[in-house]
């Protein structure tokens, strides 16, 4: 082989690894989509309302309030304490995907794990997270 083949072999061969280490790191990253469960609620002024025993069949789950523009991530902690995230992207403040093992924004790609931090930019702050407070047998969450 020519070195000037050589060279070009190596250069087609970096690019397919790329090309391919990117797309397996895609999969993983938007694996399990199915897995999150959404939850329709209704908003009570800036409080949305979920059941207790809905955290029961799933730690996570995904609540939808009624006539607001942004999901919310509401996970149970081994504590037996809750973390809410409004999955409003911090970059431009577009809706997040849930996937499973975090989220992802469809604009410009910004990724988020389960804990709000941010994987990939643009964005560069973390999730914001919301207050909650366990009501008799409801939780609440502050928007
Ligand atoms: S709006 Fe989400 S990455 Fe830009």
């Amino acid at each position: 082989m020519n070195p000037l083949n050589r060279r070009n072999f190596l250069k087609d061969t970096c690019k397919a690894c790329l090309v391919g280490a990117v797309s397996i790191s895609m999969i993983d990253f938007l694996e399990s989509c199915s897995t999150v469960k959404t939850y329709k609620a209704a908003m009570n002024g800036n409080q949305v309302e979920v059941p207790l025993n809905l955290f029961d069949t799933a730690p996570l789950q995904v609540v939808s309030p009624k006539n607001y523009a942004y999901e919310i991530a509401v996970r149970k902690l081994p504590d037996n304490t809750y973390d809410a995230l409004l999955l409003r992207c911090t970059h431009q403040h577009n809706p997040l995907t849930p996937t499973g093992n975090g989220y992802l924004c469809s604009v410009h790609g910004s990724q988020f794990d389960k804990d709000g931090n941010v994987k990939k930019g643009p964005a560069s702050t973390h999730l914001l997270q919301l207050k909650t407070e366990v009501n008799q047998s409801n939780l609440i969450i502050h928007v």
